[in-house]
């Protein structure tokens, strides 16, 4: 798409790991919209991962940080802001990682110390980043930040374990910092429900292929992709949505509005 709908903005992109990853796609088309920005992940996903390459892709310098940590989060904040040369104007947080689900624990015989630090790397971690933010006065007034989430916040999928909290609570913190954030300095804090995607974390819950293909058959527009959604992200970050703040977005072909489609159920669903 030819647009430079972040031209002169600044970012932060917490997540890419590797290309299938959703930070990873967010970073190549904020790229390609023109703004600058550091990347960020956990220190062992930079030994392991492909993020190196994709720094090099898009001239960005790659700062290590635990989200969990916060003397790592003040330190990659501020190293951003001397890096970029002033105040952030957008943030993604894409980070998730379930130790119960890793560890093939299910939802009646978890482990509630991997529950805990689950609940840490993937919601808390937000509040300690947009808190790290606020008091260091690191966002550009009328910023943008968002946090990837997955629809299990508001619906049962059994084989999403002990995540399914971890998102409510990560759009629970979008919505109350949010308040926070517009009153401070009209900054706005949105999560975006995204369909089912192929990425390192996506495939790692059981069964994934069936409710991948679940989910396609039955949004109208089918899933939408890691692609699609860096889209997205980037209109949050971009202007032209100065107004939207504390909500939860669903991206995803109209699944979450869905009650039965006839497709499903090999019915002709077409009413013309
Ligand atoms: N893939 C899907 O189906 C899907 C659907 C909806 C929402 N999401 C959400 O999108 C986000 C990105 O996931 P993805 O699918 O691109 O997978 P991914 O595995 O590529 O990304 C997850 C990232 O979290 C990072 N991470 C883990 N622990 C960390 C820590 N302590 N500090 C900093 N970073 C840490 C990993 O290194 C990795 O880069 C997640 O929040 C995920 O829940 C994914």
């Amino acid at each position: 798409m030819d647009h430079q709908l972040l031209a002169g903005k600044k970012g932060i992109i917490f997540g890419a790991l590797d290309d299938q990853s959703i930070a990873w796609h967010v970073a190549e088309k904020c790229h390609q919209a023109g703004a600058a920005f550091t990347l960020t992940n956990a220190p062992v996903a930079l030994r392991f991962g492909k993020i190196q390459e994709l720094a090099e892709k898009t001239g960005s310098e790659l700062i290590p940080a635990d989200a969990t940590s916060m003397d790592d989060l003040k330190e990659l904040l501020s190293r951003s802001m001397d890096v970029l040369g002033g105040q952030i104007d957008f943030v993604l947080h894409s980070i998730g990682m379930s130790l119960n689900v890793r560890k093939k624990r299910g939802y009646t015989d978890i482990n509630h110390d991997w529950m805990l630090k689950t609940f840490d790397i993937s919601a808390i971690s937000f509040h300690k980043l947009m808190q790290t933010a606020y008091h260091l006065d690191a966002m550009a007034e009328g910023g943008s930040i968002v946090a990837l989430t997955y629809i299990a916040a508001q619906r049962v999928f059994p084989d999403y374990n002990e995540m399914a909290e971890s998102k409510a609570l990560l759009e629970s913190f979008a919505r109350s910092f949010g308040y926070h954030y517009g009153v401070k300095k009209g900054v706005r804090v949105n999560t975006v429900s995204q369909s089912p995607t192929w990425t390192t974390a996506g495939s790692g819950v059981k069964g994934f292929k069936e409710f991948y293909d679940y989910a396609d058959q039955m949004s109208p527009l089918g899933n939408a992709d890691a692609g699609e959604c860096a889209d997205y992200c980037v209109a949050l970050f971009s202007d032209l949505t100065r107004k939207v703040t504390m909500q939860n977005l669903f991206h995803d072909g109209g699944f979450s509005s869905m009650g039965i489609n006839p497709a499903l159920m090999g019915m002709d669903g077409d009413d013309g």
